[in-house]
């Protein structure tokens, strides 16, 4: 098992006047997953239902209140847990401000090789432009500012970034929702060549469940901080139960509901 989270539980704290004791407002209330070798998890549900939330606690960004989080059988907020932080890399939605700006690409990729191993400045550049490479980008882009990139190279930058420590699995957060179709498409070819090579797994965190069906073999639909429903084989999508799950599949246009 690559990924196993265990009754996860998050909450924030409430905005209230000051002479109030601060509430907090629960945000997951118990969410268990697992993601297996070569399987590309798809986690759907409407805006704010706490998508972003659980991929930070999946990613070792956020410690949750309660339940644990077991990555490469290590638990991943164990201070000694360096392999569990090392065994999944995260792309977010929004490649614009993952990237400084004043950076070329060539700083930009260096940023996690740096951290690494002790490679020298011949064989980083090496390792950037290999790379860059995998993600159907030449080493010429290196030397590049990120304004002279597309939106669909840039983001594939931050996917070639995101696996310059070799990890296991990916964690997509919205990684393609703000690219144009025929880039999302495009996008999505190459994260499914990439598991096919490498035998990557993901999570793929979206609120569209086109993009779920196009590259996901199993759907988690969650609502407000929990799971509501699961389907193991995407190709039987079509037969969830759970009236928000229903309702999700209902906007997919084109979506046949028997
Ligand atoms: N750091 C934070 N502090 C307070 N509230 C937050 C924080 N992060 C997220 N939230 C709230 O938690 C809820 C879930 O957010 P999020 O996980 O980003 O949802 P999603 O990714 O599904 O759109 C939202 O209501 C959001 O406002
Ligand atoms: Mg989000």
């Amino acid at each position: 098992m690559l990924l196993q989270a265990s009754d996860i539980h998050v909450s924030f704290p409430e905005a209230s006047p000051f002479f109030l004791r601060r509430r907090r407002r629960p945000v997951l209330k118990g969410v268990s997953l697992f993601l297996r070798e070569g399987q590309c998890l798809g986690i759907v549900g409407e805006s704010g239902c706490g998508k972003s939330t659980l991929g930070r606690v999946l990613i070792g960004l956020l410690r949750p209140e309660r339940g644990r989080v077991l990555v490469c059988g290590e638990d991943l907020y164990d201070r000694r847990g360096t392999k569990a932080r090392r065994c999944g890399s995260v792309v977010f939605q929004d490649y614009t401000s993952s990237v400084n700006p004043r950076f070329r690409i060539e700083a930009v990729m260096n940023e996690p090789l740096r951290t690494l191993e002790g490679l020298d400045k011949r064989e980083l550049r090496e390792r950037a432009a290999e790379l860059l490479e995998r993600v159907g980008l030449g080493g010429g882009f290196l030397e590049r500012y990120p304004h002279q990139l597309s939106g669909g190279q840039l983001q594939r930058v931050c996917i070639a970034r995101a696996l310059a420590g070799a990890p296991r699995f990916l964690l997509l957060d919205e990684a393609v929702s703000s690219l144009d179709v025929s880039v999302q498409v495009q996008i999505m070819d190459l994260l499914a060549e990439l598991k096919e090579t490498h035998g990557l797994s993901y999570l793929f965190i979206t609120h569209d469940l086109e993009a779920v069906t196009y590259l996901c073999d199993s759907v988690l639909f969650m609502h407000d901080g929990v799971f509501v429903e699961e389907t193991g084989d995407v190709s039987r999508i079509g037969d969830v139960t759970h009236p928000f799950a229903r309702q999700l599949l209902s906007a997919v246009a084109g979506f046949d509901m028997a």
